[in-house]
């Protein structure tokens, strides 16, 4: 990576100055009939995608982003299980990127138009027209209406932009933000809740001393791609260092990590014990006790933290060595009406002899002719190769995702929620040299925090990675892919195709 110029050094900045931005609620714009049953009026709301000047810090500049209704992180939508509803996307960023595209990459070439988005509800179970396919982007002046019929469990999902080629710039200038399903049974848990329940869109930006956004590049002009990005300052929710204050009792936090590569490792305070209460796709079935929460790129978490023995004090939530946010507690003592029960919900383990089929799956790194210019894919196979993956809907198969890289990938399905087997060891260069899998380690069943329904999983280096995915939903062409920004769009990502039967 070449150094950037002029980085913004973040220890001269004053931390704990700024309040937590919280999303505004997005706004609707009337009623549609419901494209699935027209019987029935669902929300309707239109949303711009355009570049916006925002301050991340009170001592910097207005940073050049790229948002959604005027903010980025985008504004929060919250529906209900089973509560359909319409977004028309409307383009209206500039004709020019403002970040560094790579023509190289396949979807990328320099005669597509610069600017072009598209978006995806990540998590969403979504009938395929609307599921933002990566090659069904719009230019500048265009819309794109999706529906979201959202027939799905409690969760927290976030929509992003998807572009083939330009998703790791668009993400990364700021197109993301939170989306919000609820439910009966949830409801019911009585969890904290209104001004109780924060969400926690956190990412790693390069910052210039001017307070830009810097993307950095490889050095090589005619291909600036880089195989990750690990940035300067932490943002959340597009604010860096900035402060919360709480009351001394229980809060909830729907955390989601929106960085393009880098990997969080969560700590509050001096290690205080959080109990997490969730994942990706929504509760697991007991709270979990822990000191540390690990949360690769896409992936999120519901955090349910008890300030009540912290009265006066002032508590950092921390990845590694950077400090995200501080609580300031306040002193007087509250009343907490709000629970956290033993039992969250039923989390039905998959039986393995559900499964009709199991498809062996490899992550793949390859070095291109051209000097040091790595590339990843999936099962060896190009994005433009014709699909492979065809599982019938509503049955259920196991995808075996045998890791040969060097590095952990969080692999994302699109449309279905699934649940981690297990991980094990296996012998890379025996699986190179003879395509046989020779494990070198028992099975590695998920820890209780990735027991329940997961639509991200970490595969890491030399493991194979099970998972179990019922197809359930709607048949038509998605795609999967690792959510390594950087990797995805670089051909880490297929198409695959859900037959109807
Ligand atoms: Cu966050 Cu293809 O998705
Ligand atoms: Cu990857």
């Amino acid at each position: 990576m070449a150094p950037a110029a002029k980085a913004l050094d973040p220890a001269r900045l004053s931390p704990w100055v700024d309040p937590l931005p919280l999303p505004s609620l997005v706004k609707g714009t009337g009623m549609r009939p419901d494209p699935q049953d027209a019987t029935r009026q669902i929300p309707f709301y239109r949303i711009e995608i355009e570049e916006i000047y925002q301050k991340v810090h009170r001592d910097l500049p207005p940073t050049r982003m790229w948002g959604f209704n005027g903010t980025s992180p985008g504004p929060i939508f919250e529906t209900r299980s089973g509560q359909g509803l319409m977004v028309e996307w409307a383009n209206r960023l500039p004709a020019k990127h403002f970040l560094p595209i790579d023509h190289t990459l396949c979807g990328a070439e320099p005669e597509k138009p610069e600017v072009r988005c598209v978006v995806h509800l990540h998590g969403g179970r979504t009938p395929a027209a609307s599921d933002g396919y990566p090659e069904d982007w719009v230019v500048p002046g265009k819309s794109f209406t999706c529906h979201y019929p959202n027939r799905q469990d409690a969760a927290l999902l976030f929509y992003h932009d998807h572009t083939m080629g330009i998703n790791r710039l668009n993400i990364y200038a700021g197109l993301q933000g939170l989306f919000v399903i609820r439910d009966d049974a949830e409801d019911a848990l009585n969890l904290p809740k209104e001004r109780y329940e924060i969400p926690l869109m956190l990412c790693d930006r390069f910052l210039r001393a001017d307070g830009q956004l810097e993307y950095p590049v490889s050095g090589d002009e005619k291909k600036p791609w880089v195989p990750e990005v690990y940035s300067n300052v932490m943002l959340v929710n597009g604010a860096l260092a900035p402060y919360l204050d709480v009351e001394p009792r229980k809060y909830r936090f729907r955390v989601m990590n929106g960085s393009n590569s880098r990997f969080f490792r969560l700590s509050l305070g001096e290690l205080l014990e959080m109990q997490i209460i969730g994942g990706d796709q929504g509760l697991l079935q007991a709270p979990v006790k822990t000191k540390r929460v690990l949360l690769t790129p896409a992936e999120r978490t519901d955090i349910v933290f008890d300030f009540s023995q912290y009265a006066g004090q002032k508590i950092v939530l921390r990845s590694d060595s950077f400090d995200i946010l501080q609580f300031r507690v306040a002193k007087t003592p509250v009343t907490d009406e709000s629970a956290l029960p033993a039992m969250l919900r039923r989390v039905e383990r998959i039986p393995e002899a559900n499964a009709i089929q199991t498809r062996r799956l490899t992550l793949d790194e390859t070095m291109n002719d051209v000097q040091e210019s790595m590339g990843m894919l999936l099962n060896k196979t190009p994005w433009h190769a014709p699909v492979t993956e065809k599982p019938a809907l509503s049955t259920t198969e196991i995808w075996e995702l045998v890791n040969l890289t060097e590095d952990t990938h969080p692999i994302h399905l699109h449309m279905v929620r699934f649940q981690l087997l297990d991980r094990r060891r296996f012998d890379v260069f025996d699986f190179q040299d003879t395509g046989e899998l020779r494990y070198t380690g028992r099975p590695i069943p998920p820890a209780a925090e990735e027991a329940g329904w997961k639509d991200t999983i970490r595969c890491e280096k030399g493991y194979v990675t099970r998972i179990i995915v019922p197809f359930e939903g709607y048949a038509g062409r998605y795609v999967w892919h690792c959510h390594l920004l950087e990797h995805e769009d670089n051909e880490m990502m297929r198409p695959y195709e859900v037959l109807p039967t």
